[in-house]
Parts: C-alpha cells; structure tokens; sequence
C-alpha cells in the first residue's frame, strides 16, 4: 500500500458493528473466559486493543516489525537509553533536543554511560569517534535547530561493523517523508507530539523496531510492561485520527516552508536561512536522496538578538511557542527555551546563538504568514 493509503487506512480492521473509527477501550482491565484462558487481552498497562491499534499502524507506516507507543517523546527515548549499561558509550548529533542531551547527561551519566556529542554529518569523524564500547549511534535528521542533514546509511553501516545500533529521532520529517529503518536503522524514535499528533492538543511518543524479534526488542517489551510508561487509549486514539491526514498535513506544510524559505532569504532582517530544501543547504543532495521532502521547519538568523526578541512580541497570527509540527505556525527561540539547558560549549560548536529563530510552519495560506512576519520584522 502506498503512504496516504496506509496513513488513511492503517492496519484498520472492521469489528462485528463494521465501526470505520477505531473504537476506544477505554476498560482498564478485561474479564477472562475462563481459568488459564484470555482474549489477549487481561490488562491495560500490558495491552489495549486501541493502543494496539496504533502500534500496528505505526509499525506500517516506519515499515518496522514492532512499535510501542508511549506519553512522550522522552518517555520512547528513555527506552532506548535505558537499553545501555554501565560502562557503554554512545555517539550523538551534537545539534539536537535539548531533552534528549538533558536526559542523557542528567539521568544516564550518573549510571557510567558515556555520551559524546559530534558532528554526524562528518562522517569520517563518526568513525573515528567509534570506541570498541560504543553501543549506540543516535542522531536526529534533520537535526534541532540547526537543520543538518545526517547520512543514516552510512551511520547504519558505521554502528553495524561494531556491533552498535543506529537510532534516528524522526520527529521532525515524519514516516511520509523519512523511513529509516528502510535506510539501515535500527530503532526510530518520534516526539508524536509534533507530527504525528499535528493539533498541538496531545502528547506522546513512539518507538519502532526494525527487528521485531531480537533482544532488544524483547528487553523493551519487558520494560514498557514493567515501568508502564504506555500511551492512554484516548491519546492513542487521537493520534490514530491524526495520522489519516499526515501526509496531506506535511505535504501543505512542506510546500508553505519551501515557499517561506525563500522569501525570508530576501528580507534585509535576515541574515541566514537553513531549510534543506534550499539547493544551496550543504545537506541538500543527501536530503533529496534519503527523504521524500524537506519537512515544515525551518530556522532563520535575524541583524541582532534584540531584534530575534522583538519579532517574537510581535507576532499577531504565528505563536510564540515551544514544540513543533501542528497545523498551527509557531515560532521558537530555541536559546531561551528548547536548548535553554544545552550546555554552551555545545551550543557554540552548533553555531546556535541568540539571533536564531525556529519556524514551525503549519498549513494557513502562505501569504498570511509571510504578512505577519514582514510586520513583526519590519518594526
Ligand atoms: C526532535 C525531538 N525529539 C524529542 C522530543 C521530545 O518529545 P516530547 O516533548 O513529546 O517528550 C522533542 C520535543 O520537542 C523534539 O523536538
């Protein structure tokens, strides 16, 4: 089945009543018919049939054997962190969440994992960063802010040769765009708060597994069923509703990026724009090669930091907001909140200063947003 088909449609199948709308299952728990006996069904933390519904569709759409979805972003790369032991060391983009480097900094350091942070568009230095204790390869691509663009089948071949697993955080293309574990990845993770969901109404995560049957993969079904950090079927439920308008949502917003990206090149206020659907983005080619579009965000360097804080005060239709990936256009100040507690020497390594601004396009008419920008810019 082809994208929009399988994002309309899912794993979607027609109970007794014919339902088109997955049904909620709302029922914690599930009555057994009898002693040793189950439906497959016995208990919501281990498994519902709405979340089960999801999972499959999501798995179809990463083209992945296995997913687990999750109540964040965070909560599905705490499953892949959580993988690692003592003594392990992994590779990350330098350029990424914030969150993600909080988390495993923060939290995983404390327990003897090393995390070393590196340009993974350099891939000459990825190999000679690999360490015979490194387990992981983990990047984001494009990456947050800085929009870089990672070679994943390289890196594939890169952590295969020893022995580690690439885990690529898809949130920012989505699977309409971007599949991969088609590309050699192991493990994709999203924030389904962003495109995913696309409302800015849910928060959720997911994780997919290329290999549905391997350690890994039994290791993290004993940890969703031990710690519990499990998608609500009404959350699950309203991600399913959201991925049936997927790809129309990212096509519009990929067209409206596109579109914004170069005419902010234009404005004299301006001074850099990164989209990697500008030809002249150094990750262009690899971008075209690896994903079917460029995606709806887009990140932009402003004459001064002064003028960065003003253009966010003036804002009339986009939002001045954190997060990314809704219907709605947002604008953020990643500095002063998604890569607040980044830490600087990282920061000054990315080129992320205080003129940035990270543009979250959404799907209103192109010439309303280029309106409120000329006016929140022009002041
Ligand atoms: C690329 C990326 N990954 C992961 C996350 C974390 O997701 P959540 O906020 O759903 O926990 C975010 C959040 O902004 C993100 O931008």
């Amino acid at each position: 089945m082809k994208d929009f088909t399988l994002e309309v449609h899912g794993g979607h199948s027609y109970d007794w009543t014919g339902a088109v709308s997955e049904p909620i299952y709302l029922s914690a728990t599930f009555r057994h018919p009898g002693f040793g006996q189950s439906t497959g069904y016995d208990y919501g933390r281990v498994a519902n049939p709405t979340r089960d519904a999801l999972e499959n569709a999501i798995a179809l759409m990463e083209k992945g054997e296995r997913s687990w979805a999750v109540s964040s972003g965070m909560a599905a790369i705490n499953l892949v962190l959580i993988l690692l032991d003592p003594g392990d060391h992994v590779l990350l983009s330098e350029d990424l969440y914030g969150g993600t480097v909080r988390l495993a900094n923060e939290i995983y350091g404390h327990y003897g994992i090393s995390f070393e942070y590196l340009d993974t568009t350099n891939l000459d230095l990825v190999r000679d960063r690999m360490r015979p204790n490194t387990r992981m390869i983990f990047v984001e691509t494009p990456s947050n802010p800085m929009m870089l663009i990672s070679d994943i089948e390289t890196l594939a071949g890169i952590a295969h040769e020893r022995g580690a697993l690439l885990v690529v955080d898809n949130t920012f293309l989505s699977p309409h765009f971007q599949k991969p574990l088609t590309l050699g990845a192991d493990i994709v993770v999203h924030s389904g708060t962003k495109y995913l969901c696309g409302h800015n109404d849910v928060i959720a995560g997911v994780l997919v597994l290329k290999d549905g049957t391997s350690d890994v993969a039994k290791r993290i079904e004993l940890l969703v069923k031990s710690e519990g950090p499990n998608l609500s079927s009404m959350d699950a439920w309203l991600m399913l509703r959201s991925l049936k308008t997927l790809g129309i949502r990212v096509e519009r917003q990929s067209q409206n990026a596109l579109e914004l990206a170069r005419w902010l090149k234009e404005q004299p206020q301006v001074t850099r724009v990164f989209y990697p659907g500008l030809p002249e983005h150094p990750g262009f080619a690899l971008q075209q090669k690896q994903a079917r579009g460029n995606g709806g965000m887009v990140s932009f360097q402003v004459t001064s930091s002064e003028r960065a804080k003003a253009i966010l005060g003036r804002l009339r239709l986009i939002a001045f907001a954190e997060s990314l990936g809704g219907v709605e256009s947002l604008l953020t100040y990643p500095i002063a909140q998604t890569h607040a507690e980044m830490p600087r020497e990282m920061i000054a390594r990315t080129g992320l200063d205080d003129t940035l601004l990270r543009l979250s396009v959404g799907i209103e008419d192109v010439e309303d947003l280029k309106e409120d920008l000329f006016q929140a810019m022009k002041g």
